[in-house]
């Protein structure tokens, strides 16, 4: 036993003053639409310079979690604090792509307009958009590989080439924290490809990001830490440790086949 462990609260402790400098710290967080919670007494603390993965069934609360973080929706207990200071404070550290279904994109907006919305707190709300100001967006829509694509509205693209551009816009806001909610749903292995390849760039420039994932096959491959989530918090911390068979049958619960989880790389009991 080690001397800090017989200090009282020394854990407790230890994860406050962590959780005081993390790009993301959450305590207690319980919110509800209704009657019943869709997140229940969440704590969680972000990895500094890491790539985690909220992972669990559907309903399980990770929008909800990621929108409460943001201040999207209003929870009903909770302290949230972004590179220690509260989250409405650091809103423009934190960039967002929302799960994709939840965006409407009817209203006409060329693409390399949505990538230079991203920019809109440099730019200002009456101010003018510089060549410097267009040359980083076309940059931004580059890192995704849609240059091609700057002038065609947003509304004429495919599901996954939009996705796309919501990446390049998040990389407009040059943000210290990016949280993504599902950035791989309904797109191809290239695209994805892609957008792993810009994730795992923007970690080894030592930001943090923090991405809502459901295919349980690639977490290990893709991720440095886990968050497994059923309306309360299963476990949290590096996928090695926590992508456990245990863990995964606690967030599932009979949902998923026992061989599905043996075939899961990383996920030994
Ligand atoms: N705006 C809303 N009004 C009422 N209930 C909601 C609302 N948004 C989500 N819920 C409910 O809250 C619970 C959690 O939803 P949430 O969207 O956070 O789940 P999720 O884990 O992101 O699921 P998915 O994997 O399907 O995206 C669900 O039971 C859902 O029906
Ligand atoms: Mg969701």
């Amino acid at each position: 036993m080690s001397a800090l462990s017989l200090v009282p609260n020394a854990d407790r402790v230890a994860a406050d003053a962590a959780a005081l400098r993390a790009p993301l710290a959450i305590r207690g967080l319980t919110v509800s639409y209704g009657q019943q919670p869709a997140v229940f007494s969440v704590d969680m603390t972000l990895r500094a310079g890491a790539m985690t993965a909220i992972v669990g069934p559907n309903g399980a609360g990770k929008s909800t979690l990621m929108k409460a973080a943001l201040g999207i929706v209003t929870p009903l207990s909770g302290r949230i604090t972004a590179f220690g200071a509260p989250v409405e404070l650091q809103r423009h550290r934190i960039a967002y792509v929302p799960q994709r279904a939840s965006v409407d994109w009817d209203f006409p907006a060329r693409v390399i307009d949505v990538v230079l919305m991203g920019m809109y707190r440099d730019l200002g709300l009456l101010g003018r958009v510089r060549a410097h100001h267009r040359d980083f967006a076309r940059d931004c829509l580059d890192r995704v590989g849609m240059t091609d694509f700057a002038d065609r509205q947003i509304g004429q693209l495919s599901g996954g080439q939009q996705q796309r551009v919501f990446l390049a816009r998040a990389l407009a806001q040059n943000a210290d924290l990016y949280m993504l909610d599902e950035p791989f749903a309904g797109v191809d292995a290239a695209t994805e490809k892609a957008i792993i390849a810009v994730l795992k760039g923007l970690r080894d420039e030592g930001r943090t990001v923090l991405v809502v994932h459901h295919d349980l096959a690639t977490v290990a491959e893709y991720f440095d830490d886990v968050l497994l989530i059923a309306t309360r918090k299963v476990a949290e911390g590096p996928v090695t440790q926590v992508f456990t068979a245990d863990n995964l049958q606690a967030t599932y619960g009979g949902r998923l086949a026992t061989q599905q989880i043996d075939r899961l790389p990383g996920a030994g009991a």
